[in-house]
């Protein structure tokens, strides 16, 4: 059994691959990771604002050197607030490229086309073997028009693209009004990948203590499926590489992203819930399942149940719907 692929020009030894979480903040968590057996990992993200705050800290030390030591005043001076920040950053990145044999994915968290976005550059000179955008970007304001929001996209992947060679990845929030559309433009921007679909942060309100609750929930299979209507609808159409990510707790998850197109499929939720070795549970799952199937390689199954080429997909997804409520209605109801 085969279960090798690439994703981006990076040879994988498997298309499962551990998306960005708390289990890559330390090198000993990748290893766990890389260890049980996934193809790839994506690092947790490094985010603007921490970007932000160091150059501001840098500023303020080249402007009054008296509240730093002189030899604190290199770009990189080491503080408490920076061991959860960008140096920390590339120092787990730099060891954990030597310590694991898989690809070591750096992913940067942002919403702005400015200066940050360099950044990438030092993940890439710290080993990192492609970077991954994450933009996360509610545009609370609603003056903000949908064409803005798509731009910012394009405009902070082409900064990216312009000050890295490795390959880049961008993670796409599901709330676009034409997710088509937008899929098509950063193709054509030059993504290297398309990551399907990041979550958001939705807090809760708790009407005891009368106070909003930030809290990240750990997501189930059944939130697979919007991203998996994507993979399937984007396949074929994109030269980037799809990736999918939501949902993704059993090998049957992983073979319904693959038979959708995807190129590989990420997980973090159930690495969090049953730990790191869950991966290995999976890939084994995944090779008695190609087995029984008769599929000696991924490619042999990659993107069966896509939508087909040359079909109309606008009829074609609104065929499936009305298809899906007559038999919901009609079993409930009588025939329609
Ligand atoms: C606790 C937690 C932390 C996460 N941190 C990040 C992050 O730093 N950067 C990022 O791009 N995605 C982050 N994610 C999103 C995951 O990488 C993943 O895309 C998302 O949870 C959907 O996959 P899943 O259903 O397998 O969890 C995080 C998710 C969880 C649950």
């Amino acid at each position: 059994m085969d279960l090798s692929t690439s994703y981006m020009g990076l040879e994988l030894r498997n298309p499962l691959v551990a998306s960005a979480s708390p289990l890559s903040y330390t090198v000993d968590g990748i290893r766990r990771l890389a260890d049980a057996g996934v193809g790839a990992v994506v690092l947790f993200s490094l985010f603007e604002e921490q970007l932000r705050e160091q150059a501001a800290r840098n500023a303020r030390l080249v402007d009054d050197p008296a509240e730093s030591f002189p030899e604190a005043l290199g770009y990189f001076a080491p503080s408490a607030e920076e061991d959860a920040g960008p140096r920390h950053y590339l120092s787990v990145l730099e060891r954990a490229a030597t310590a694991v044999e898989v690809p070591v994915i750096a992913s940067l968290n942002g919403v702005t086309p400015e200066g940050w976005t360099d950044y990438a550059r030092a993940m890439q000179d710290a080993g990192a073997s492609a970077i991954e955008l994450n933009i996360y970007y509610l545009p609370g304001d609603p003056h903000i028009s949908g064409r803005d929001v798509e731009q910012r996209h394009i405009d902070v992947l082409q900064r990216v693209k312009a000050a890295v060679t490795v390959p880049v990845a961008i993670k796409l929030s599901p709330h676009f009004s034409s997710t088509g559309e937008i899929a098509l433009r950063l193709d054509e921007a030059g993504a290297d990948a398309l990551v399907l679909f990041n979550r958001f942060l939705q807090p809760d309100i708790d009407p005891e203590t009368l106070a909003i609750v930030p809290n990240v929930t750990l997501s189930s299979p059944a939130d697979a499926r919007l991203a998996r209507t994507w993979i399937a609808l984007l396949y074929g159409r994109v030269r980037a590489a799809l990736a999918a990510t939501t949902g993704v707790e059993t090998s049957a998850d992983v073979a319904k992203y693959l038979l959708a197109g995807a190129d590989v499929v990420m997980t973090a939720s159930a690495l969090l819930r049953y730990g790191p070795e869950h991966a290995t549970v999976m890939l084994d799952e995944l090779t008695d399942w190609m087995e029984r199937k008769g599929f000696t390689t991924v490619d042999d199954l990659r993107g069966l149940l896509a939508v087909p080429a040359g079909t109309d997909e606008a009829v074609y997804e609104r065929a499936s719907y009305v298809g899906a409520l007559r038999e919901a209605n009609s079993s409930a109801y009588g025939p329609w």
